[in-house]
């Protein structure tokens, strides 16, 4: 499986989002990771749709929308509408996963599911066979820049296995904490998308900084 970075855009300059999505699709990058909080399932509130369509519009980048809103069935065209290429929501968001992740595949979109860090694999094993891609907090969801909670790669582990026994193919996304010291381990562990904010936006250089990192994932 080719290793894929997805910045997470939280951590970039708002003022001047067109350049910053250059920088990293010049860096490298092959996804831009896109995190949409309501204020209701995360205590925080970040951006939506207008924010995507907009930038659709000067980005080739696959765009992974990473949905923290209760009852994300309520969004699936809307967002669908707005250019995304993935979407990701949480499993603890809704009552009917199985339908979301329906809903979602009728759009033609790639459908993942996410876990909080206290949520535990057994909770989306029904809806395997259904993803593209599970998605692995290894933060609390809601705030970039927080640290990365290793024990939770334990669920990784448990994803592989799973994904071998039943012959599936979904990727395995983890986000939250990475930086370019821990992400060699993270790839070790089977992981194959990658999220990072605050290590890619943060840097002086975000060209650089994005190059580095593909530069690790490339090397696996
Ligand atoms: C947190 C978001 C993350 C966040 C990651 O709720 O889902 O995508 O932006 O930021 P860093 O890489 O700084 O931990
Ligand atoms: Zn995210």
């Amino acid at each position: 499986m080719k290793n894929i970075l997805s910045p997470s855009l939280l951590a970039a300059d708002f003022t001047k989002l067109g350049q910053q999505l250059e920088q990293i699709e010049k860096g490298g990058a092959q996804y831009i990771h896109l995190d949409v909080m309501d204020g209701l399932f995360v205590p925080n509130i970040s951006f939506g749709i207008p924010v995507i369509q907009s930038i659709r519009k000067c980005s080739k980048l696959v765009f992974d929308v990473h949905l923290m809103i209760v009852e994300p069935e309520r969004y699936v065209e809307a967002f669908y509408k707005a250019g995304a290429d993935i979407l990701n929501f949480h499993v603890e968001a809704t009552k009917c996963p199985g339908d979301v992740l329906a809903k979602i595949k009728s759009f033609g979109l790639k459908a993942g599911i996410t876990i909080k860090p206290n949520t535990p694999v057994s909770e989306i094993v029904p809806y395997l066979e259904q993803v593209d891609m599970v998605l692995v907090m290894t933060v609390e969801p809601g705030f970039g820049g927080q640290k990365f909670m290793a024990d939770k790669m334990e669920k990784v582990t448990e994803l592989m296995k799973i994904r071998e026994q039943k012959n599936l193919s979904f990727d395995i996304e983890i986000d939250g904490g990475v930086t370019k010291e821990n992400v060699k381990e993270i790839l070790d562990m089977g992981v194959n998308v990658v999220v990072a904010g605050s290590a890619v936006f943060g840097a002086e250089d975000v060209e650089k900084s994005t190059r580095e990192f593909l530069n690790i994932l490339q090397e696996k």
